[in-house]
């Protein structure tokens, strides 16, 4: 009786631990590599984790040329100048995984979330996790008289700062990648300064006057998410992960005053209605669902 106890909580934990896996572990696996020809190797759902066995598992070894010689990206492992310290802060680089320690297997650091068919870097600079930050610039939908359009359920419509994605096309936060060195947090301002306030048809001047009029507002950003990525520049050696912030405009009077000419696409940039269901690039849908709680609970 014990045993059968045991069992099924066995069970029904690892049925879990796959569901969790599977939900964060979905837009890198399949088809071919970003900007490649390479074909990721199957891997069917139950295969995913590490500890479910795989024999005929031969992911392709991609690292893109252009990586070599970049400032930005790591060596080859093996290279006698690149001596990493995985799971550390490496001088200004942290290889340091918000998921925990990840395993080193053969030299090569080992995806936290399991298997995606493809070994190596593929276009991704650094070996393990490679950080990025991602702000998600808020407000109440308004009408011109200044009062909140309330949806079908009677609740306010949030709104988000979106920018569409030179390289997929698709409406994403306007994030980046953390430099070596910075603040996490401020990356997330500077990758809005650059591209959604950058974007904007403003003189210099403007831009001065924008920056110091939304000092204060960014000091105030609250972590809405921190963790992996489902990414699909993501492999087995290298993958993203990000910190969110969410600051909010709750007046409408500060960047909620911008006016980011909704719905023209040649600016790239615009307020999109924060649903539930929203398609975005990457793990931002996962993000914006943890806003919408925030802000509506
Ligand atoms: C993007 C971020 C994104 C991260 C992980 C970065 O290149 O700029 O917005 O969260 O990749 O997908």
């Amino acid at each position: 009786m014990i045993k059968l106890k045991v069992c099924l909580l066995t069970c029904a934990f690892m049925i879990k631990l796959s569901f969790t896996m599977l939900s964060t572990h979905f837009k890198c696996r399949g088809g071919i590599y970003p900007r490649s020809n390479v074909e990721r190797f199957p891997v069917p759902d139950e295969k995913v984790i590490w500890n479910s066995e795989y024999k005929q598992y031969q992911p392709q070894n991609y690292t893109e040329a252009s990586l070599y010689g970049k400032p930005w990206a790591d060596p080859d492992i093996g290279n006698s100048n690149f001596c990493p310290k995985w799971n550390a802060v490496d001088g200004k680089v942290s290889r340091v995984s918000y998921m925990g320690p990840y395993q080193i297997i053969n030299g090569y650091p080992q995806n936290p979330i399991g298997r995606t068919g493809i070994c190596g870097r593929g276009i991704l600079g650094r070996w393990g996790p490679n950080h990025a930050a991602d702000p998600v610039v808020t407000r109440w939908k308004r009408f011109d008289s200044g009062k909140i359009v309330i949806d079908e359920h009677n609740r306010p419509i949030l709104q988000f700062v979106a920018i569409k994605r030179g390289d997929t096309g698709e409406w994403a936060l306007p994030g980046g990648m953390v430099d070596p060195g910075e603040k996490v947090s401020a990356t997330a301002v500077r990758e809005f300064q650059e591209e959604a306030i950058n974007s904007l048809v403003m003189s210099e001047e403007e831009k001065k006057a924008w920056a110091q009029k939304f000092h204060e507002f960014f000091n105030e950003g609250e972590i809405v998410y921190k963790g992996y990525v489902d990414d699909r520049r993501n492999t087995d050696n290298a993958w993203m992960e990000t910190i969110a912030y969410n600051f909010h405009d709750d007046n409408g009077t500060i960047v909620g005053a911008l006016k980011l000419h909704a719905g023209d696409d040649a600016v790239g940039v615009r307020w999109v209605d924060a649903t539930p269901n929203i398609s975005l690039y990457a793990s931002h849908d996962v993000i914006l669902k943890e806003v919408l709680k925030k802000r509506l609970t």
